[in-house]
């Protein structure tokens, strides 16, 4: 099992390190090498994927990433942002199919914004485009065009998907509604958008190779209302790159924390790189209190959908689950009546746990 290593910046590398020594202490024989994304890699070497972490990422049968970005380095330019080299890596390895599974541990029913009757039990999976639509879309820029008579900015960008990248993430979606409740809703804008026309079609003409999953339409602003209207009506959602990242950060509330979501990004052959969904915190880098619990649930997913290591993904997974029964609890999550511990404690407890 080879795995890259990428903490990138603000808490990466602290959520990295707790999650680095639960993978540790499983006892599988397993190689890590390290290597810089993001801000830190444009501050080491100019560039957020340089070369020596492409080579070590495109080698591995996985990568780990903490988080990347900050204010420092948001006024570079677009190419040396850190949140190019995440898309660079995306783009560059394949990683067509993001898994963003929204679990609400019971225990952390209160801490949802939402009534704890709405979401309690709640288990849903979001799988987002993640190489295509509008991020990844040409032209775009923001230049200089005649408006009206005169000159003035302009910005642009397009949206667009064939219908082989919209086929690929439909049947992913598919064989994983396939493996929960076989209910599976796509998620578009077709009553304004040509491109999201093209993806309702795909998905139904693919719905025929999964008779036995339950597939239904909704437009992504009913969608965002149903979330936290009802989201348990839900239980595997399908939809391109922008608005899955729209709707997996709303559906990631629901659960009362980001701080406890991890994900996967896989290409066709199951290499995947597994990352929490919450971003690299500036505000709380550094003090040793950041959740590392996602870091530590997408070790799990990494060893499920990788490395088909099921038993130990559990081992992990109720890990995490004993640790919130036994009161533990980051500050984004805490309430009172349990402990709130920094990240490096909550490490401890997990490996206690396991
Ligand atoms: C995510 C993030 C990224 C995205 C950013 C950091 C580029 O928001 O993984 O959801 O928009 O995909
Ligand atoms: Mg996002």
């Amino acid at each position: 099992m080879k795995i890259c290593i990428l903490p990138g910046d603000g808490i990466g590398p602290e959520i990295m390190a707790e999650a680095v020594r639960v993978l540790q202490a499983l006892d599988l024989r397993c190689e890590l090498e390290e290597a810089l994304l993001g801000g830190c890699a444009v501050d080491a070497t100019g560039e957020p994927y340089p070369e020596a972490t492409q080579r070590l990422a495109k080698a591995a049968d996985a990568v780990l990433l903490g988080a990347v970005g900050g204010p420092q380095w948001d006024n570079l330019p677009r190419a040396q942002r850190p949140e190019r080299g995440l898309l660079g890596i995306r783009q560059q390895l394949g990683l067509f199919a993001n898994l963003r599974p929204a679990i609400l541990y019971s225990e952390l029913a209160n801490a949802s914004t939402l009534k704890p009757e709405v979401v309690a039990g709640l288990d849903i999976l979001i799988v987002r485009e993640l190489t295509g639509d509008i991020y990844f879309g040409q032209p775009r820029g923001i230049e200089m065009r005649a408006v009206d008579g005169h000159q003035e900015r302009f910005g642009f960008n397009t949206m667009h998907y064939s219908e082989s990248e919209i086929r690929r993430i439909v049947r992913v979606a598919f064989a994983a509604a396939r493996k929960r409740n076989r209910k599976l809703c796509s998620v578009d804008k077709m009553n304004v958008l040509e491109t999201t026309q093209l993806w309702r079609d795909v998905a139904n003409e693919t719905a025929a190779e999964y008779p036995d999953v339950e597939l239904s339409h909704m437009l992504v602003d009913n969608a965002a209302m149903q979330l936290v209207r009802n989201p348990k009506q839900f239980d595997v959602l399908v939809t391109g790159n922008l608005f899955g990242d729209i709707l997996s950060d709303e559906a990631a509330m629901l659960t009362g924390s980001i701080g406890m979501l991890p994900s996967a990004s896989l290409d066709a052959d199951n290499k995947g790189l597994y990352e929490p969904c919450h971003g690299s915190a500036p505000d709380i880098a550094g003090h040793g209190l950041a959740n590392p619990l996602a870091t530590i649930l997408s070790v799990a997913m990494m060893l499920r959908y990788t490395f088909a290591q099921e038993d130990a993904a559990l081992r992990i997974e109720s890990a995490v689950r004993k640790v919130l029964a036994l009161g533990y609890r980051t500050a984004d999550i805490y309430e009172p009546g349990t402990q709130k511990l920094g990240t490096r404690a909550m490490g401890d407890a997990v490996l206690a746990a396991l």
